[in-house]
């Protein structure tokens, strides 16, 4: 009876996998050029010039003629209607799209001359939907940095004003969160989201939110630094 149902499973975990490495094997529009360059270490002057950008198949492009420039150390906020393009502008920074006219800048090195890599591993980003993985809510802020000490998990937990929820929990850190653990609200998760980004430092620190701005905790982390555009 077992050998039976085995097999059974391994004929649905044989289709499965047929469909896992369709996804793993899928070559993305984007890649690096022939003779891309790294990009060294930037101060982070982000430059947008007259990007026009639409998506494939798309009609009206998402955004037109869309130009600004982001200093190194300033803090800046777009704000705009539901839909108006912001996620699609940040998108093009760590060129999960690229423009379909005009180029984006950092620090003067145009973004498709350099390689993929060396470009994303500067900028760090939390999403408008975040995700959390199974496991302690201390390994969810340590992802993109494996070796941090709990010193640094606690100062980026408090840096994006999410250790003192996370103490409250009986677990403190060692609290599993996730599938079968305590489950986080929004919230809470973007909290923790944004601690894994400010573990990692990067140059650039990408907020994406799509909370009204006098409500979000993004805005009341970062507002004493805010610039509005
Ligand atoms: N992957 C996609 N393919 C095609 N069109 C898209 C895609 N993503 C977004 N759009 C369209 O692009 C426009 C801008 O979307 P975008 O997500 O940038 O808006 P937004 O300003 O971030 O909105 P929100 O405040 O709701 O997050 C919308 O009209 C949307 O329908
Ligand atoms: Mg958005």
């Amino acid at each position: 009876m077992m050998f039976g149902m085995i097999v059974t499973q391994m004929g649905q975990a044989a289709a499965s996998a047929d469909r896992i490495f369709e996804i793993l094997d899928a070559k993305s529009d984007i890649v690096d050029k022939p003779n891309a360059s790294k990009l060294p270490a930037v101060k982070g002057d982000v430059k947008f010039e007259n990007v026009t950008f639409r998506y494939v198949g798309g009609g009206e492009p998402v955004l037109k003629n869309v130009s600004f420039e982001v200093k190194s150390g300033e803090t800046v906020a777009l704000l705009g209607a539901t839909g108006s393009g912001k996620t699609s502008i940040i998108n093009l920074l760590p060129r999960f799209y690229d423009p379909t006219e005009g180029g984006i800048t950092i620090d003067g090195h145009d973004l498709r001359d350099v390689t993929l890599d060396s470009l994303r591993s500067q900028i760090g980003i939390v999403l408008q939907e975040t995700t959390l993985f199974s496991g302690t809510i201390s390994e969810n802020i340590a992802f993109g940095k494996p070796e941090a000490t709990h010193a640094e998990i606690e100062s980026a937990a408090k840096a994006a004003a999410a250790h003192d929820f996370i103490m409250s929990f009986p677990d403190g850190y060692n609290t599993h969160v996730g599938e079968r653990g305590t489950t986080l609200s929004g919230g809470q998760k973007q909290r923790v989201a944004i601690a894994r980004a400010l573990l990692l430092d990067p140059r650039i620190l990408i907020l994406d939110d799509s909370t009204p701005v006098w409500m979000s905790p993004l805005s009341r982390i970062f507002r004493k630094r805010l610039k509005l555009l």
